[in-house]
This record gives structure tokens, sequence and C-alpha cells, in this order.
């Protein structure tokens, strides 16, 4: 059992990998953190809701709010990629009675703020507690700076974001986590606790497409399946457009795979730091991973490879059943 938290931006990629996290009996979700990054917060924590609202669970995990904006840049959004609303614009969507097809689950948000909630936790579960953020990493970075001592007690930090040897997503140099808030990202690499890091370079390798999720859905079509097919149209048709990709890349649901299956995984120790400086390379995670022997003691294990389809195929059987 691996007790984690959830740090969110939650947009398309980042409700599947809330999906998987609870669906998954071998994690203990303790709380679910929002942050400004693919949309706006409070947008973040509505989706938050929605999503919740379509899995019937028993016990819920605690809500918080988080992070309006970046320590120090001005806020910037991927709505283009995941929707206005964050979830391919499912918020409006209706049901034939005119009600909402994906309505909000009413349930409590934390009066207390995402990062003392993630201060809170560390410093209940001292040396056990995962933190898994997928979004900007401003509510992290904030806890670090507040409680220094508390948060070295932090088991292990599994991220998504940064690129290395590709272009990025934002920028051609930067990956958006990273570079929408880099010096959150900065204060996070050199901290000091353990990282995972899941960079474009691996989540690039995980597509979902259309097809797969129809053939998923012929087998047990689900409020779930129905609301993966909905969610992710939109993300879809951008990629399409855009990319040329038949689907949409499974950026934050790896990192949940990987506390579930690291095996699936080829990690490489690298020692990582993040421009915060250039104007052409604002953002971009700069380390070498292909050094026989780090040029300094390695700050993080990048994973570089995976098999995407052992992780799909783990990855439904997880959330379909
Ligand atoms: O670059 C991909 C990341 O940015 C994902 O976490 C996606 O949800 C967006 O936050
Ligand atoms: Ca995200």
């Amino acid at each position: 059992m691996k007790r984690i938290l959830i740090d969110t931006d939650i947009g398309v990629d980042d409700a599947l990998a809330v999906l998987f996290a609870l669906k998954s009996p071998e994690l203990l979700v303790e709380a679910i953190t929002t942050v400004s990054g693919n949309v706006h917060v409070e947008q973040c924590t509505r989706n938050l809701r929605i999503t919740l609202g379509c899995m019937n669970l028993e016990e819920l995990p605690l809500i918080s709010q988080g992070e309006e904006a970046p320590l120090t840049m001005p806020l910037v959004t991927s709505a283009h990629v995941h929707g206005s609303d964050g979830l391919g614009g499912i918020s409006g969507d209706l049901a034939p009675d005119g009600t909402r097809l994906y309505p909000e689950l009413e349930c409590p948000l934390s009066p207390i703020s995402a990062v003392d909630t993630i201060t809170d936790l560390v410093n209940r579960y001292p040396d056990e507690l995962i933190l898994v953020p997928v979004g900007p990493l401003t509510n992290i970075a904030k806890a670090m700076l507040n409680s220094p001592a508390v948060m070295r007690r932090v088991r292990e930090i599994v991220l998504m974001g940064g690129v290395f040897e590709i272009y990025g997503n934002v920028t051609t140099q930067a990956e958006f986590n990273i570079y929408a808030d880099p010096q959150a990202a900065q204060v996070v690499f050199n901290f000091g606790v353990p990282i995972t890091m899941m960079p474009l370079d691996v989540t690039h390798q995980v597509v979902l497409t259309r097809e797969r999720l129809d053939a998923e859905a012929n087998r047990r079509n689900t409020r779930l399946i129905q609301f993966l097919r909905d969610s992710t149209q939109a993300c879809m048709v951008y990629h399409q457009e855009r990319e040329g990709v038949k689907g949409l890349y499974m950026h934050d649901p790896l990192a949940i795979g990987y506390l579930l299956q690291p095996d699936y995984f080829d990690v490489v120790d690298a020692y990582v730091q993040v421009e915060t400086l250039g104007d052409l390379t604002q953002g971009r995670t700069v380390g070498n991973l292909r050094a026989q022997r780090a040029s300094r003691a390695p700050n993080a294990r990048v994973c570089v490879e995976v098999d995407a389809e052992r992780f799909l195929r783990f990855f439904f059987d997880c959330v379909v059943s």
C-alpha cells in the first residue's frame, strides 16, 4: 500500500490519472489538491468534483484548493488543449431530461489551503507520504519554502513534467507543467527530496486512441468509460489537427502507472536543473540522460522508456473493472 497526495491542474489527462489512482487498491489517496495550470484553480476544483461524481466512491479523499497563480510568472493556461472548462467542454453537457450529464459531486472542500494540506499530511506521515504533482509545481514549492523541515520528510515526489531529448509542448524548449512555473520547479529540483520524473520523452510513447477507447467501451460500457469518451473527444481532435496524433498522450496517468508498475519503465539517474532566466528557453529542464558518470550527484530518476501496451492494458483493466 502506497500513501499518496495528488496535486493537479485537472484537465483531461489529469482526470484519467485521478480515476486510475482512486480505482487502484494498492494506492491510498489521502488528498487531492488543485493548482492553476490547464485552467484556473477554481475550475480545476469544479473539474475534480465532476470527476469524483462519476465514480460512486464509498470513501472520498480530502480535497483542497491551491494556488491561483505561479510564484512569480503570470498565469498561462492550456485551455486550447483541454477545452475552456478543462474537461473537453463536458461540464456543460446535458442529459435528455435537461439535467447536467456530469454534475459536480457535492463533497466538502477543505477550509485548509492546498499548501497547508500538503505540509499537514507530510507531518502526519513522515517518510511515508508520496507526492504526485501532475500540474505546475506551485503548491509543492510553496510548501517547501514555508515549511522546509517538514517537507524534508517527503518520501518521494513522482511528477509529470519536463522534456529532454524531444521538442517541448509549449515552446520547442519546454513542457507545460515546468514552463508554467519555472521558479517553483527550480525550488523543487534543488530541494533534495527523491524525485522521479515522467517527462514528455516517455509520455509521448503512450497514446490513447479513439479506436482503443471504443474497443474498451465494447468490453464494458460503464459510466466511467462514457466519461472517458466524452471528456477526451476535444483533446483528441486538437492533437489530430495540430500534431497528426490520433489520440491523446497519457501524460499524467503514467505517473500513477509508475507507482503501480515501476517495472514497465526504464529509468536513468540524472542531475536536472531548470532554466528560469532564458527568454527563449524558459522552463527547459536540463540534464544529461546519457552520462556514464553524472557531472554532479543525481537529483532525479528520469523515466525514459515505457512498455506502452502493457501500461494501457493495465490502465483499462483497472479503470474498467
Ligand atoms: O505537458 C503535459 C502536462 O501539462 C500534463 O500534466 C497536462 O495535464 C498539462 O498539465
Ligand atoms: Ca496536468
